[in-house]
């Protein structure tokens, strides 16, 4: 059982608390490039791990993030102009650059230095993979962009979007890497679903309810492994890598396109579930592509103009008890994506895991928060922290059977460590 302190250090991640100080160590996805599209476009509010901050395009293509509010008397720059390479505030015309450097102060005289002085807090941003991150900690510890798998692919092999999730970041994650789960919660779904059906793991999925986990780390976290029977005397693994601090990416079904995930924290209670299909040998085709643009899979349909999915807390998440009642649906939640969010959200904003009771099948999760705490003291101590490098995060998921007595990291080896552009393994 988890201490409260233990708790709050892993939950908390507002600036200079312990998780903080490790998550700012990383880039954060934070935008769809979508949404700050080209070159003077208006600019988008942005709250990230706790705080309130910026972001736009300006006149040469250059993002800034910064502090949301002007130095000046502290209007929101949402309600700025992004104009000739540089935010203005409309209250009084101070001007900023993607630094945050007060480039124009239109109420002082041009000689008086004061805009010079004039800065405001901003982070380094890049663009990749159709999406913008953010690095949020000390400068001379940003590490190289991110590298896995799903980043390094041609554009026409994944698909990104995001949601909102009304729950800390860590109890999401959890979710993601908790894979005995899915017999009971998405049952209904694998083989209904158009990214899931068809696979034979899902009939093993069905069939056992008990699997049995074994957890190993690796350079970049940890490789979480569920041993159900198959139908051949073998085992079916299914092999869900976990990456620091928050990327998990689930174990393939069939020929479908692999399915990942980003859990980023907003702040303490909310955080942007980053959802990525992708295939490391295809294009996605162009009914896998609508699909995913009609919600299915782990995607899900919006409140139109936001990223609120479409079910969510407000309206119980479209609940269907006769869909419960009749078996279609452990909840009668529909789809994927919210039969784990609505679960997760009702655990409360941040769990209390002084209260939980965890079994053999939690181990991965045990696991993680032990990673997850040991690397955010290095981190409060300056030293280094894991999966930094590139190489490091190079791992794909597996599905694999394979002969009992067989370790899972070494009969699944090539296809955890696959070169780009092969077929992933998979039943
Ligand atoms: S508050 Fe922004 S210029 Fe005065
Ligand atoms: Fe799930």
């Amino acid at each position: 059982m988890m201490s409260r302190e233990q708790n709050d250090q892993l939950s908390r991640i507002g600036p200079g608390t312990l998780m903080g100080k490790l998550l700012r160590r990383y880039w954060a996805p934070f935008l769809l490039a979508s949404e700050i599209p080209a070159p003077d476009c208006p600019p988008v509010r942005v709250k990230l791990m706790g705080e309130n901050l910026i972001a736009f395009r300006d006149s040469n293509g250059k993002i800034g993030l910064l502090d949301e509010f002007c130095a000046h008397r502290g209007v929101s720059l949402w309600f700025g102009e992004n104009e000739e390479c540089g935010l203005r505030c409309p209250y009084h015309g101070w001007k900023y650059d993607v630094t945050g450097q007060c480039v124009d102060l239109p109420s002082e005289p041009e000689d008086s230095g004061f805009a010079k002085n004039i800065k405001l807090k901003s982070y380094p941003c890049i663009e990749k993979a159709g999406i913008i991150w953010a690095y949020m900690g000390p400068p001379g510890l940003q590490p190289p962009p991110a590298a896995l798998e799903w980043a390094e692919v041609k554009p026409e092999q994944r698909f990104v979007s995001k949601r909102l999730q009304e729950c800390n970041y860590l109890q999401a994650m959890e979710g993601g890497i908790d894979s005995s789960h899915v017999s009971w919660l998405h049952g209904s779904e694998l083989n209904k679903d158009p990214l899931f059906k068809g696979s034979k793991g899902n009939e093993y999925n069905e069939k056992d309810r008990m699997p049995l986990f074994e957890v190993e780390e690796f350079p970049g976290g940890l490789l979480i492994g569920a041993r159900r029977n198959d139908d051949a005397g073998k085992y079916y693994w299914r092999i869900t890598p976990w990456i620091m601090p928050w990327y998990s990416i689930i174990p393939p079904r069939a020929g479908h396109p692999l399915g990942a995930h980003a859990w980023v924290p907003i702040d303490d209670e909310t955080c942007w579930a980053w959802s990525i299909n992708y295939h490391p040998k295809r294009a996605l085709t162009k009914s896998e592509i609508s699909a995913m643009q009609d919600g299915e899979g782990i995607h899900v349909r919006y409140v139109p103009g936001t990223f609120i999915p479409l079910a969510n807390k407000s309206n119980n998440y479209l609940m269907d008890r006769d869909a419960q009642r009749h078996g279609h649906s452990a909840t009668g939640v529909d789809g994927i994506a919210m039969q784990d969010a609505s679960i997760q959200e009702s655990m409360g904003a941040i769990q209390d895991r002084t209260k939980e009771h965890l079994c053999a099948t939690d181990s991965g999760i045990v696991m993680t928060r032990k990673l997850m705490l040991s690397a955010a003291k290095s981190a409060a101590a300056g030293g280094p922290v894991p999966a930094t490098d590139p190489q490091a995060q190079r791992v794909r998921s597996v599905a694999i059977e394979l002969d009992k007595g067989a370790s899972f990291t070494q009969g699944a080896k090539h296809g955890l460590y696959a070169p780009l552009g092969t077929d992933p393994l998979s039943v």
